[in-house]
């Protein structure tokens, strides 16, 4: 895998690897000693045009665990506010020696072009790219659920029959994207829960069900998991920002909705949170909630993808 822009490219067997690498990752966090020195000598640079805590610190520990050096961008306090280009800025960084570049960016298909570019040469990760795509998002989650519904030991399996329920603003969700193309390949069945306005118009085209009324899915049957998505006020025109009592009555996991689940049904939410808007704050701090297991799996995914990127290998070579 020189690089990765988007689950939708990954076949099952390569997501599968992935998966099954970062249980080898997982493996190593548990040692005394976290560190591997795979990827000595190597240069990773986290180029980042929009804000993260999450993506861009656990690849930060991701690279570091595995020994690359790291060099951390930041377009807020750099020449990009002087009006430097993204082909300037990524020439700049190949001059430095970068051998993997993780790019978030506001623009979707930032990474896309990047990586055609002939730019730079190096492995490019997607770290989030406007509406588009958060793949390593989607692998931390298929692999927190795997970890869950079947085990840590479970190498080589997919999700095949796992039902997923992904409920909020679906339009503005690089996070829904990556999840519902990774999720169908590796056998999971998809069904999203939306207001109208906060579903994309190609939705049909989708490999998913589609529902407009929380109450009426769960009521249905109750998913395996049930993952909220943060309201992106940032990516709204006012006029379409819901009404947040409303939206938090008919579409947040709220306190009622959260208690009538089985206490099987794992509850996921990428982060950041907006607790009492899409979730309440009993159920996102519920023993049945995932949300700080998808963050320390992160960690362990991200190792898995520049290791993969970096040595093309599909099994580890400590
Ligand atoms: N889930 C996620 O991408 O979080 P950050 O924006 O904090 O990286």
């Amino acid at each position: 895998m020189r690089h990765l822009l988007s689950t939708s490219e990954l076949s099952r067997d390569a997501a599968i690897d992935l998966l099954d690498i970062s249980e080898d990752m997982a493996a190593v966090a548990d040692r005394e000693n976290k560190k591997l020195p795979t990827l000595r000598g190597k240069t990773v640079v986290n180029l980042f045009f929009e804000d993260s805590t999450r993506t861009r610190i656990s690849f930060e520990a991701a690279a570091k665990r595995l020994s690359a050096d790291v060099i951390n961008f930041s377009a807020k306090g750099s020449s990009v506010s002087k009006g430097e280009s993204l082909k300037d800025t990524a020439q700049t960084l190949s001059a430095m020696g970068a051998d993997a570049v993780v790019i978030r960016h506001g623009a979707s298909g930032a990474p896309a072009v990047l990586a055609a570019s002939g730019w730079i040469d190096a492995g490019i990760i997607n770290a989030g790219d406007g509406t588009h795509e958060h793949p390593t998002q989607a692998l931390l989650d298929a692999f927190t659920m795997r970890r869950r519904l079947h085990g840590a030991g479970s190498r080589g399996k997919g999700l095949d029959g796992v039902s997923v329920t992904i409920v909020g603003d679906i339009v503005h969700s690089r996070v829904a994207r990556s999840n519902v193309w990774l999720l169908k390949t590796l056998g999971a069945e998809v069904r999203l829960v939306a207001p109208a306005t906060l579903l994309p118009v190609a939705v049909h085209t989708w490999p998913v069900t589609v529902d407009y009324d929380l109450d009426h899915a769960l009521g249905e049957s109750a998913p395996d998991v049930i993952m909220m998505l943060r309201i992106q006020q940032e990516r709204m025109n006012q006029a379409f920002f819901p009404n947040p009592r409303e939206y938090s009555n008919v579409w947040g996991l709220s306190n009622a909705r959260w208690i009538g689940l089985p206490a099987t049904t794992l509850v996921m939410h990428p982060g950041p949170m907006n607790r009492g808007l899409e979730i309440s704050s009993a159920a996102a701090d519920s023993p049945q909630s995932t949300i700080l297991e998808q963050v320390a799996n992160g960690v362990s995914v991200r190792m898995a993808t520049l290791y993969t990127v970096l040595t093309g290998n599909r099994e580890v070579h400590a």
